[in-house]
């Protein structure tokens, strides 16, 4: 604390990442990033981006990636907003679509960015309660709102709102934006971009740094109606120009082209992530059912914080919350190559024994 900082810096309570730890040979299961590297498209985008051109610079409109997203999900360019990682997106949302004189509506376990952007925006807010099966109700949504704003799959818990249940809520919730932060949903769900031309309201944020294994690029994006759209360019352009620079472009742009080898590598992770469930469940585990690249899972004899803790003396690392009190109990574990959860499989079995 300085005496030099503004009013609102000194109340902000900021996000905090996921370790990236500095060793080297750990089992690295904490922060959902692909286990798999990008496709080799992109590596070759990268280095033909190393040149001259580096002194100018990049579009600022990310123009050809907004039209590679679009020819992706076939929707238009102008229905496309791109920014420096989803989370750039996100914030912009928050502050373009969800700052209104009512109370946002989001889930109490959800992804924990929520909070940190309506300090930093001072946005209200309140916490919509799962149910005990950690599932998120959409009939507790019919509420008056000032927007609403939810993670699908749900994170860190990793269950899926149908799609059927999505559109539920955006039939009845038609006078504030709903923002659908579908982060995991190339892991087994159905994306609710299909619904962005019947719902004006619906604001679909995906991101390139898990099922593209790009989290290294920052390359994040929201599909909406043009309306929506402009208001968050209207943000971006109010706070940096060029979010995304040569290198996020041009290899965002070979990722969104090469759609095989992300088919291959997200159902490799998909295909991982139903032995790693059934090899926890063996060893007792609760395992929520996962849509997403990673599982959340207790077990009934050793408490979340005293495993995590075990795991990380054996160079595995994976995800414990200690809040709220009712996930304690829980980790978080990112779906690795089949060789990681092999590692990571041995070491409960010793742990439990
Ligand atoms: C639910 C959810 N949304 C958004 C993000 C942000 O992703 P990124 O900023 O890497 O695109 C994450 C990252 O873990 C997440 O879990």
């Amino acid at each position: 604390m300085s005496r030099y900082w503004s009013e609102v810096v000194r109340r902000l309570t900021p996000y905090v990442p996921g370790e990236q730890p500095k060793l080297a040979r750990l089992v690295k299961l904490n922060t959902n990033e692909n286990p798999y590297g990008p496709s080799p498209r992109v590596l070759e985008a990268l280095r033909a981006e190393a040149a001259d051109s580096l002194r100018l610079y990049p579009d600022p409109g990310s123009d050809k990636l907004r039209e590679a997203i679009a020819a992706f999900h076939g929707v238009q360019a102008n229905e496309v907003f791109v920014g420096n990682g989803s989370d750039e997106v996100l914030a912009h949302a928050f502050l373009a679509l969800l700052k209104h004189d009512t109370p946002i509506l989001f889930p109490d376990i959800s992804y924990s960015f929520y909070p940190v952007y309506c300090g930093l925006y001072e946005i209200e807010y309140q916490e919509v309660p799962l149910t005990d099966a950690f599932e998120i109700r959409v009939d507790d949504y019919f509420v008056p709102n000032g927007g609403i704003i939810f993670p699908n799959p749900n994170a860190p818990t990793a269950r899926l709102l149908a799609l059927g249940e999505v559109e539920r809520l955006l039939a009845r919730n038609t006078e504030s934006v709903v923002v659908v932060d579908e982060a995991y949903i190339d892991f087994g769900g159905e994306s609710a971009v299909g619904l962005v031309k019947k719902y004006p309201q619906l604001l679909v944020v995906h991101t390139l740094s898990k099922s593209h294994s790009l989290a290294g690029l920052r390359v994040g994006y929201a599909i909406g109606q043009e309306e929506l759209i402009q208001a968050l360019v209207r943000v971006k352009d109010s706070f940096n120009s060029y979010p995304l620079d040569r290198f996020a472009q041009a290899g965002a742009i070979a990722s969104m082209q090469d759609r095989a080898y992300f088919d291959e590598t997200r159902h490799k992770v998909m295909a991982t992530r139903e032995r790693l469930v059934a090899d926890l469940t063996a060893l007792d585990f609760e395992v929520l059912p996962s849509a997403a690249n990673f599982v959340f899972a207790r077990h009934p004899r050793k408490a979340g914080a005293d495993l995590a803790q075990a795991l990380r003396e054996r160079s595995i690392i994976v995800r414990h919350f200690n809040k709220p009190a009712r996930i304690e109990p829980f980790l978080r574990i990112t779906v690795g190559t089949d060789e990681q959860c092999r590692m990571l499989m041995t070491a409960l079995r010793e742990l439990l024994a």
